[in-house]
């Protein structure tokens, strides 16, 4: 009986339709389980990447368009209604696929044959967090974001798009280093002799810092795989914010 408790509870929580029960339900896992699941899971055969990434040996549509094409193919109007209905399929899917059950159109489902069940690899409530996850972060709005910041991106010079996309700035914050000097002091440390001080602080980056700066206690670690044009560019950078 005690095995069966838990299962008893998650199939009562399930067929319980207050909103605020599912929602707790959800909440179970955390955004970082959730994706540990898909990455572990779902990547086995869908790619996860907003913009999808196709490929011809792909074992299955990506996630992204799957998402999309069920929320459209579920023709319900009211947004809760469709997430409800959208989280209560796909966690029943994964589990209990079947060709009757899919939305996929009969050409896909031929090409890639209907989906084998997750059974025994994920659980109800896991397959809800999942479903929820996916519902929320795929669709076309988030997509379109997604592809502005890309371009947004890759219009920038090489090295900038180092500082933008890598953690640089969680330690490093302007005016307030608590966890690193911030960029401005370390530019002032530098700022008498700019060419022998490019090098310095580009072998900071390159092979990690410690005991340069005693008052932060935490090392910092190297970053590895930089250009010689990137590093350039980001130490430049660096020595021109004394200026502001
Ligand atoms: C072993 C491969 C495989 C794994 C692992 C897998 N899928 Fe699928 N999935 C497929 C295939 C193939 C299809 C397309 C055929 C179909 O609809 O059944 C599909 C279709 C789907 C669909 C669309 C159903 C429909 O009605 O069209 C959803 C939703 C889905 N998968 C979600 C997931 C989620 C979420 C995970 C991870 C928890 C996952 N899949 C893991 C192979 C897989
Ligand atoms: C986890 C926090 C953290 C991150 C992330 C981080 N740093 Fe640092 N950084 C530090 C700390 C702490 C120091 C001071 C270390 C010391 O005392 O030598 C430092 C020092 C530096 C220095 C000065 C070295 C010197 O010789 O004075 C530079 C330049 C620098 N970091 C650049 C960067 C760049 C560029 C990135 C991103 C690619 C980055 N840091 C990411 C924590 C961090």
């Amino acid at each position: 009986m005690s095995k069966l408790l838990p299962l008893l509870v998650l199939v009562l929580l399930g067929l319980n339709n207050c909103s605020g029960e599912k929602k707790n339900h959800e909440a179970a896992l955390s955004p970082v389980q959730v994706d540990e699941l898909l990455h572990r899971v779902c990547a086995r055969c869908h790619n996860l990447d907003m913009p999808p990434k196709t490929s011809d040996d792909e074992k299955a549509p990506p996630l992204y368009t799957v998402t999309v094409h069920l929320k459209d193919w579920m023709k319900e109007d009211d947004p809760s209604v469709l997430r409800a209905k959208f989280i209560d399929f796909v966690a029943d899917y994964v589990i209990h696929p079947s060709r009757k059950k899919s939305y996929c159109d009969p050409a896909s489902l031929k090409l890639y044959g209907v989906m084998p069940s997750l059974q025994g690899q994920i659980t109800p409530a896991q397959a809800r967090a999942v479903a929820a996850t996916i519902f929320d972060r795929y669709d076309q709005m988030a997509m379109l974001a997604a592809v502005k910041e890309r371009n947004r991106l890759a219009r920038l010079p090489a090295w900038q798009q180092v500082l933008e996309t890598r953690d640089c700035r969680l330690c490093h914050i302007q005016g307030k280093g608590r966890l690193a000097p911030g960029f401005e002091e370390i530019a002032r440390k530098y700022a008498r002799n700019k060419t022998a001080s490019l090098k310095k602080i580009e072998k900071a980056i390159t092979e990690g810092s410690r005991g340069a700066w005693p008052k932060y206690h935490t090392p910092m670690r190297a970053y590895k795989g930089l250009t010689p044009q990137q590093l350039e560019g980001i130490s430049r950078w660096i020595l021109q914010q004394q200026k502001q």
